[in-house]
C-alpha cells in the first residue's frame, strides 16, 4: 500500500516538474554546491534540474561538440576566460539580466566584455596549499613567493592541474604570463615541472591530495581550502607576496538552448543572494558576485592578497587561450622530469 502512495506521488510530482520545465546544466563547481542547486531549485520551482558536473576546459569541450545540437542550456560556475572563450566564438546566448546593478563591478564587467553573453558569479584568488604536517615532518618552509616553489627540495612534492581542462591552472598560466612576461614566464614553468609530481584533470584535485597527504604542497585557489579543513584535514593556504590573479567563476545561457525560458529564470535565481549564499552552505568560499549577499567569515580577505592587474579581456580571448595552453603542452608538459 505504502508503496503505492509513494509511486503516485512520485509520478504526480513528475507530472508537476514536467509541466514546469526543466532546465540542463553543465555543473564547472565542486558536486556538493551543483547538487544542492539542483535540488533547491527543483523543490523550489517544481522545474526539473539535470546537473552534469565538468571542468572548465572540459565543459567548453564539451560545448564545441555540442555546438549544432546544444544539449546544455546553463553552463553554471567554472573561470571565467573559458566562458569568455565559449562567448567569443558564439556558443553562448545575449542575455542582459536586470539584476546586473546588484552585481560588483568585476561581475558587470565580464558580462559588458563579453556583449553580455556571460556573467561573474563569485570570484577567488589563486594561491599555494600545502599539508601542514608534512611541510613540518619534511622540515620544508612555508613557500611565499612564486619563486619559492622552485626549491630542488621541493622535486616531487607539488601538484597542479592541467590548464587544457582545468581553469584553475590556465587561470596560473595567464598570471604567471602577466606577472612575469611570456618568456620568463615560461621558463619558470620548465623550471617549476620538476618539482612537479602530477598534473591532475580537475582545478581542486591538487588541494585535496594536500589536504590527505598525499602531496606536500599544491597551486589551487585558496577559497578552496576552508571545505578541506571543515573535514579536520590540516592544510593550510598563502597568496603569493609578489602577487597572484583572481578569478570571476562565470555563467552563460548557451545558444540554441532548448529550454530557453527555463534557463532565463534559473540565471535570474542563480543571481540572487539566497542562491549565491548557498556555496558557503555547500562549503564553498568563493566571494559571491551579489553585492547583498552574506559573506562568510571563511572566504579569502582580498583586501590582504597582492593582485596582479588581471586583464580577463585578452587572457579569456579564444586565440590567446588556446595558443598559451598549446605552447604549455608542447615546452612543459613535454619535459622530461
Ligand atoms: O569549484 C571550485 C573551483 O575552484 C571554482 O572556484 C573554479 O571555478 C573551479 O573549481 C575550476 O575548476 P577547474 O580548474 O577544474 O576547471
Amino acid at each position: 500500500m505504502k508503496k503505492q502512495v509513494l509511486a503516485t506521488a512520485v509520478a504526480l510530482f513528475s507530472i508537476g516538474a514536467q509541466a514546469q520545465g526543466q532546465v540542463n546544466i553543465i555543473c564547472s563547481v565542486q558536486a556538493e554546491w551543483c547538487n544542492m542547486i539542483g535540488t533547491v531549485y527543483t523543490k523550489t520551482t517544481g522545474t526539473k534540474v539535470n546537473v552534469s558536473m565538468k571542468g572548465s576546459g572540459e565543459a567548453l569541450a564539451q560545448l564545441i561538440a555540442e555546438k549544432d545540437n546544444p544539449k546544455t542550456d546553463i553552463w553554471f560556475g567554472g573561470t571565467g576566460d573559458p566562458l569568455l572563450q565559449a562567448a567569443e566564438q558564439g556558443l553562448s546566448f545575449e542575455y542582459k539580466s536586470p539584476a546586473l546593478s546588484q552585481l560588483h563591478g568585476w561581475a558587470q564587467q565580464q558580462a559588458q566584455q563579453s556583449a553580455y553573453k556571460t556573467v561573474g558569479i563569485y570570484s577567488g584568488p589563486l594561491g599555494f596549499g600545502y599539508n601542514s604536517e608534512l611541510l613540518t615532518k619534511k622540515k620544508l618552509p612555508i613557500p611565499k613567493t612564486w619563486n619559492d616553489l622552485l626549491n630542488p627540495a621541493l622535486k616531487g612534492e607539488i601538484q597542479v592541474a592541467n590548464p587544457a581542462s582545468s581553469g584553475t591552472a590556465y587561470t596560473m598560466v595567464a598570471t604567471l604570463v602577466q606577472l612575469m612576461g611570456e618568456d620568463k614566464a615560461f621558463e619558470y614553468m620548465k623550471k617549476l615541472h620538476a618539482n612537479i609530481s602530477q598534473y591532475t584533470r580537475s582545478g581542486t584535485g591538487p588541494i585535496k591530495a594536500a589536504a590527505r597527504g598525499e602531496t606536500t604542497l599544491s597551486i589551487s585557489f585558496v577559497h578552496d581550502a576552508p571545505g578541506e579543513k571543515m573535514q579536520g584535514f590540516p592544510v593550510e593556504t598563502v597568496t603569493p607576496a609578489d602577487g597572484t590573479g583572481a578569478e570571476i567563476g562565470s555563467m552563460s545561457i548557451i545558444k540554441g538552448a532548448r529550454n530557453l525560458e527555463a534557463a532565463k529564470k534559473f540565471y535570474e535565481w542563480a543571481l540572487t543572494p539566497g542562491a549565491q549564499e548557498m556555496a558557503a552552505a555547500a562549503k564553498q568560499f568563493q566571494l559571491p558576485s551579489n553585492k547583498s549577499a552574506k559573506n562568510d567569515a571563511r572566504i579569502p580577505d582580498f583586501k590582504k592578497i597582492k593582485f596582479i592587474n588581471y586583464d580577463y579581456a585578452k587572457y579569456g580571448a579564444s586565440n590567446e587561450r588556446r595558443r598559451l595552453i598549446a605552447k604549455w603542452e608542447k615546452e612543459v608538459n613535454s619535459l622530461p622530469r
